[in-house]
This record gives structure tokens, sequence and C-alpha cells, in this order.
């Protein structure tokens, strides 16, 4: 195995823009994916989003359009976000990989070492209020470890500060409807991780003016 550090890196993303780091992340030849890809799909959604979604890899038909989760574990993703009242476009939502493993095979560590540069950038431009982690590669890049999903969804977990809720895969829920209740409650979690910190900013702007008054 090549050692990550080894790989023609990702160099220099930790001062990129949305508009270098999508143009770095078309152009990137870090790993062996670059041969077999169609396109890299860098992300997708609103650049101000208190929600990052972030999923395993691009499929066939995401390498096709150039967008993640357009494919039918994307339908069911829309229809998650929707039930707590998400829209695609008002969330951001990216991948760990930016291209597609043949034939959909999972991805491997070198391929994850060489592109987490990106998912890492992205989310330092996006400050996301919440992160929600679909599946072990997602929940694993972030949060380290080898964890399963069933074991680390339903518990608090952060990246560089940020909330992270992990739950089940779309594609794997389509496989499973049976953990489809399951994959609710974690949105459930994600909707009150939300609240709880418009509570607390809308709260600091309530104590403001009472600070300032016995200021004076
Ligand atoms: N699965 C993912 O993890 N990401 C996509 O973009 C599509 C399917």
């Amino acid at each position: 195995m090549t050692p990550a550090a080894e790989l023609p890196a990702a160099a220099g993303t930790d001062t990129m823009g949305w508009p270098e780091l999508e143009a770095a992340i078309r152009a990137c030849e870090a790993c062996g994916l670059c041969r077999t890809r169609r396109q890299a799909v860098p992300g997708t959604g609103s650049r101000t989003a208190r929600v990052l979604v972030v999923g395993e890899a691009p499929g066939a038909e995401e390498d096709q359009r150039g967008e993640p989760f357009v494919g039918r574990a994307g339908e069911l993703l829309d229809q998650m976000l929707l039930a707590v009242g998400l829209d695609r476009r008002r969330v951001y939502i990216a991948n760990v990989l930016k291209c597609r493993p043949p034939e959909n095979r999972n991805p491997t560590p070198d391929e994850v070492a060489a592109c987490s540069p990106f998912l890492q950038r992205q989310i330092a431009l996006l400050q996301p209020t919440v992160i929600l982690a679909l599946g072990s590669f997602a929940a694993r890049a972030l949060l380290g470890g080898e964890g399963k999903v069933g074991a680390l969804r339903g518990g608090s977990h952060v990246y560089a500060g940020i909330p992270v809720v992990v739950s089940y895969h779309p594609a794997y829920l389509l496989r499973s409807p049976q953990d489809k209740l399951r994959a609710w409650e974690d949105l459930c979690h994600l909707q009150d991780r939300l609240a709880e910190t418009t509570a607390a900013a809308e709260a600091a702007v309530a104590l403001q003016p009472k600070i300032g008054a016995a200021d004076r």
C-alpha cells in the first residue's frame, strides 16, 4: 500500500476558496480513480447551509451527471431530508471520495486518505451547524476508528467542534427497509441539534441588549 503521504497530494487545499477547491477536485490525480472516472463530483447545494450531508462516493449516475446522490439512493435521501423539513437545495451534499470507485467497490484507505483534504476544506469553508454522516465510510472518515453505523448512531459525536449525527446510508436502507424507522429517529436527532443551536443563538441575541444596559 502506498502511504497517503507519498501520493501526489491534494496540496494547498487549506487556503482555497470554493471556486479553487472545486477546480482542484475536478483536476485531481492524487489516486488511481482519476483514470476510471468520467468526472469528479465535488458536491452540491447551498454554501451557507447549516447542514452538511456526507456520503461515501459517487455511483454510476453521479459519475455521469457530476452531482452527488442523484440515483435511487439520492431519491431516498431527498425524501428523508424532506421528512424533517430540509430541501436538498438548502443543505450541502458531498462525499468522502469525489470520484467513483469502479463497479462501486468500497473505497480503499489510500483513496480516503488522498481525498480527505477536500472534505476537510469543504467543512472549513461551510462551517455547518450539524454534519449528517451517512454510512460507515462517512462516519469513519470524520470520526476515525472502525465503528459500524449500528454502534455509532444515537451517540454524541463531534468533528472539529461540529456535532455529527451518524445514520444509515440510503443505499443500505433501499436493501434493508426495516431500518428506515431508525433512520427517522436519527433525522429527528439532527432536527434537535439544529433546534438547540437556533435556541442558543436566539438566547444570545435576546441577552445582548440586557448585557449592554447593565454596562451603562
Ligand atoms: N452514494 C453515495 O454515497 N454518494 C453518492 O453521491 C451516491 C450514492
